[in-house]
């Protein structure tokens, strides 16, 4: 146990802190994860410092030497973190003093942990958001190029899970690549308010010391710094935005996750996941189970959760910097390894997920999701819609009632509804006159399919 005196905030304090008080409130356990960003931060600082003057620059180099040594420490693994030293920034501190002497004490000048926690989680957060974007540009890509493989492939597009009209598979994979480009762009966005700088708030009012804000902000690449100190240190809206666009995109991949475990089953049969993908079960010999999309639907409820506890953490918080703030890092940091762990195995999914189009076909033909087609078929011939409508259900209906489908029906049994039919209704309630005479701009038809994936090569 280190005695008070060793606390870097010791001065004040007669006795030591109480042993589960301090594990209690240490937060190096999550933080250290930041290290990178703590030394970044700081050897941009110390150089602020020097070139106003505030520190000498010898003892500037000093300490940027010695804080380039914690990080290989910490890199190799060297690195002995303390939870008596309660975060990343006093263990590192601490260290630096212990290392390099008087100089490494003057590295805090100017400085509060509550500006220096704020400037950590920016980097953090700014460097997160780019890994994550890369990601799901690759899953992006992988929908891409197995929308482009399979076209052709019919399946039964559904509403109320229910069969409703053909669509081509390739159009229902371009629907999750449209919205994974709305995440895109969301954490675009989130990036964009994490680029501001928030260090020289010090404690929350500014500090007393000639220091130099838009040095440290063009040292570190931020485009924009904070203009009110108090607003620097309590902001924790690129989080809020952080979690939510997280949430948004684990909803996302929720969403395919169940179609996927719905299109394995032995019910749909539309594809088989990879072998690799995929686990058995321990008891039944036969089963084959969709394990990945299964869990990353299930991990969408947590990432959710660190959403709903992120804005209640905040909510009805007092200005400026509360210990409740500490609060903002493990919620985060969970779901920025959820996301990507989930990103990252879904698009290896994709890419190993076979297409089984016969079974599809057979959905398809094996039902009645083009009595739309028949009914539009006695528009286009002169029927208003209603009637038309009316007598396609009839012939439905009639079918269902002989246990077979509109394509096996003669030209006269289909007269025997509506003299404006003719020979040609064979070929209209094809299920490829269905998916290519829905060539209206975003509809299912190939020519749309092939737009919507020329536009999407384009992007990237
Ligand atoms: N570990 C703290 C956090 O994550 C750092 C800031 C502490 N500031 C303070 N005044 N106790 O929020």
């Amino acid at each position: 146990m280190i005695k008070i005196s060793e606390k870097l905030w010791g001065g004040r304090f007669e006795k030591s802190t109480d042993e589960m008080i301090n594990e209690f409130q240490a937060s190096i356990n999550f933080d250290k994860r930041m290290y990178r960003e703590d030394i970044e931060g700081s050897i941009a600082h110390a150089k602020m410092l020097s070139k106003c003057k505030i520190i000498s620059d010898d003892d500037a180099q000093k300490i940027i030497d010695g804080l380039k040594k914690i990080l290989a420490d910490i890199d190799e693994g060297k690195f002995n973190f303390s939870v008596e030293l309660e975060d990343i920034h006093m263990n590192i501190e601490s260290a630096l003093t212990k290392n390099i002497g008087e100089a490494g004490g003057r590295l805090h000048t100017a400085r509060s942990r509550n500006d220096q926690v704020a400037l950590d989680m920016h980097l953090y957060v700014r460097r997160q958001v780019e890994e994550i974007q890369k990601l799901i540009a690759e899953l992006q890509d992988a929908l891409i190029n197995s929308a482009e493989k399979n076209l052709g492939v019919i399946m039964p597009g559904y509403t109320h899970l229910q069969r409703a009209q053909p669509i081509l598979f390739s159009h229902h994979l371009m629907a999750y690549y449209f919205m994974l480009k709305r995440d895109f762009a969301r954490f675009l966005g989130v990036g964009q308010r994490a680029d501001i700088m928030p260090l020289g708030a010090g404690a929350l009012a500014g500090t007393t010391f000639p220091i130099d804000r838009k040095f440290v902000a063009d040292e570190l690449k931020f485009t924009d710094i904070y203009l009110n100190s108090l607003d620097a240190v309590s902001d924790r809206d690129y989080i809020l935005e952080f979690l939510s666009a997280a949430s948004i995109l684990m909803v996302h991949l929720s969403r395919l996750s169940e179609e996927i475990i719905l299109w394995c089953s032995r019910e749909f049969s539309f594809i088989e996941l990879d072998d690799a993908h995929c686990t058995g079960s321990s008891m039944m010999p036969q089963k084959k189970n969709p394990d990945v999309p299964e869990l990353v639907r299930g991990k969408t409820g947590r990432v959710i959760g660190h959403l709903m506890a992120m804005l209640t953490t905040v909510k009805a918080l007092p200005l400026a910097y509360n210990k409740d703030l500490q609060e903002d890092k493990e919620g985060l940091f969970d779901a920025i390894d959820t996301v990507k762990f989930s990103l990252a195995v879904f698009a290896q999914i994709i890419r190993g997920m076979k297409i089984k189009s016969e079974n599809m076909r057979r959905a398809v033909e094996e039902d009645f999701s083009n009595a739309t087609d028949l009914a539009d078929y006695l528009v286009k011939k002169g029927l208003p819609f209603r009637q038309a409508h009316e007598v396609s259900g009839k012939l439905v209906h009639h079918c269902i009632e002989r246990g077979i489908y509109l394509k096996d029906l003669s030209t006269e049994e289909f007269k025997n509804f509506s003299e404006k039919f003719a020979e040609d209704i064979h070929d209209a309630i094809k299920p490829e006159t269905c998916v290519n005479s829905r060539n209206s701009l975003g509809g299912t038809s190939i020519e749309q399919v092939k737009m919507q994936i020329k536009a999407a090569r384009k992007i990237f």
